[in-house]
């Protein structure tokens, strides 16, 4: 199953990709995470971000208002928003994504109307890299051309970000930044296991741990919790099921991460008991 991206892969990235993808991102709109803070378009003194996973705890919690109501909201992979409104908000400032978990996010999530990474003045997209996809999309995206070669071949410019999204709408994680999130906040166990080669933070986690970096302030909902049998996989799902568990993240380490950060005040998880 393709879900298992091979982390070293980066490694094997044709210089030449990686280098004329990231010269495209050589824009001030780049340099920063909320590179429209500075022009005065939220009136807060610290930076209040929203983070919101799709947790199923999510469901009927009637969090939508008090979501967007923060300086930045952001959100991940199958994050169907229409029909969800009242429990899970409508914004989204950051959408955090790989090209594999956002391509496999729009297989599953069809049923429930997720149709792509969620489309708005506000929105930037951040890529997770793991894999020469994620650069070469990202060029494709920005500048309008065609994909020649890959899973996301096209003959014509991808328009998964909107038919005339710019280069300034797109962020790349560091591969660096995600390798020092794994080393320090979420050293698994798996590291001693055969999974190591394919373990990694999930994709939540990063989104989280980028914001924890980032915002003055973090309100996480729809993460995973101590209860988490209470509820469903995702807040969108049709029919109740249990947590999904991958053998190339640990979720059970990033939940008592989440119970610790939230413990020492360092940000405020949504919990329902
Ligand atoms: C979501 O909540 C409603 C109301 O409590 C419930 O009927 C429904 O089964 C829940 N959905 C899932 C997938 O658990």
């Amino acid at each position: 199953m393709n879900h298992f991206s091979f982390w070293g892969g980066l490694c094997l990235l044709l210089f030449t990709v990686l280098n004329s993808s990231l010269a495209i991102l050589n824009t001030p709109a780049n340099r920063l995470m909320f590179d429209d803070w500075e022009n005065g378009a939220h009136r807060s003194e610290c930076i209040r971000c929203a983070v919101v996973g799709n947790g199923g705890i999510l469901n009927g919690s009637r969090k939508g208002k008090e979501i967007d109501e923060h300086d930045y909201v952001f959100r991940v992979n199958g994050a169907a928003l229409t029909g969800f409104e009242n429990d899970v908000g409508s914004r989204t400032s950051f959408y955090t994504f790989s090209t594999n978990t956002m391509r496999n996010s729009m297989r599953s999530y069809a049923r429930v109307g997720y149709r792509g990474p969620p489309i708005s003045k506000e929105t930037r997209y951040i890529f997770l890299p793991d894999h020469d996809r994620d650069y070469i999309l990202m060029k494709a995206a920005s500048t309008h051309t065609a994909i020649d070669q890959g899973p996301e071949r096209s003959k014509n410019p991808p328009t998964y970000f909107g038919e005339d999204v710019t280069v300034e709408k797109f962020k790349i994680y560091h591969p660096d930044f995600i390798r020092y999130l794994r080393n320090r906040f979420l050293h698994s166990n798996l590291l001693k296991t055969g999974a190591r080669r394919i373990y990694r933070p999930s994709t939540g986690a990063v989104m989280l741990l980028a914001a924890i970096h980032t915002c003055d302030q973090v309100d996480a909902y729809g993460f995973m919790t101590p209860d988490y049998t209470l509820y469903s996989d995702h807040y969108y799902d049709k029919q109740r099921r249990a947590v999904r568990f991958f053998a190339n993240h640990d979720m059970r380490m990033e939940m008592r991460l989440w119970q610790e950060l939230h413990n020492a005040g360092l940000i405020n998880l949504f919990m329902r008991q």
